[in-house]
């Protein structure tokens, strides 16, 4: 199967990679795996508490270039985004922008899933209880 130019491309020159101390308050965390390949990926926002927009994101992908791929094109995507823009990020939005063939869409899940639990994270540590109640999948 042969990846995309933008699979490539993010796989070779991946944005954002890295993370940020977990327990800085302006910070989410988000750490998801694929139940089908095993594969992990740790996703954080770090949020402007002045404006409430995300103003920076890093991440760390244990797994395929795919998820590789999505997870650094996440990391671009939600930039300059509020919590709730960035929840609105759905894996077909990436899979599309990646041409991810089928059996690479649940890696395109995983990048979703990761921003909508570090999302959480980030509500939760600011007190929204219904986040927290959300947050452990
Ligand atoms: Fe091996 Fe994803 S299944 S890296
Ligand atoms: Fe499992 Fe890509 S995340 S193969």
């Amino acid at each position: 199967m042969a990846y995309s130019d933008k699979v490539i491309d993010h796989y070779e020159n991946p944005r954002n990679v890295g993370g940020f101390d977990k327990g800085d308050a302006d910070v989410g965390t988000g750490m998801v795996g694929a139940p089908a390949c095993g594969d992990v990926m740790k996703l954080q926002i770090k949020v402007n508490p002045a404006t409430g927009l995300i103003e920076d994101a890093r991440f760390k992908t244990y797994g395929c270039g795919s998820a590789i791929a999505s997870s650094s094109l996440v990391t671009e995507w939600v930039k300059g985004k509020t919590l709730d823009q960035a929840l609105e990020i759905k894996n077909t939005n990436i899979a599309e922008e990646l041409a991810l063939p089928p059996v690479k869409i649940h890696c395109s899940i995983l990048a979703e899933d990761a921003i909508k639990a570090a999302v959480s994270d980030y509500k939760a540590k600011h007190g929204d209880v219904a986040a927290q109640a959300g947050s452990t999948q």
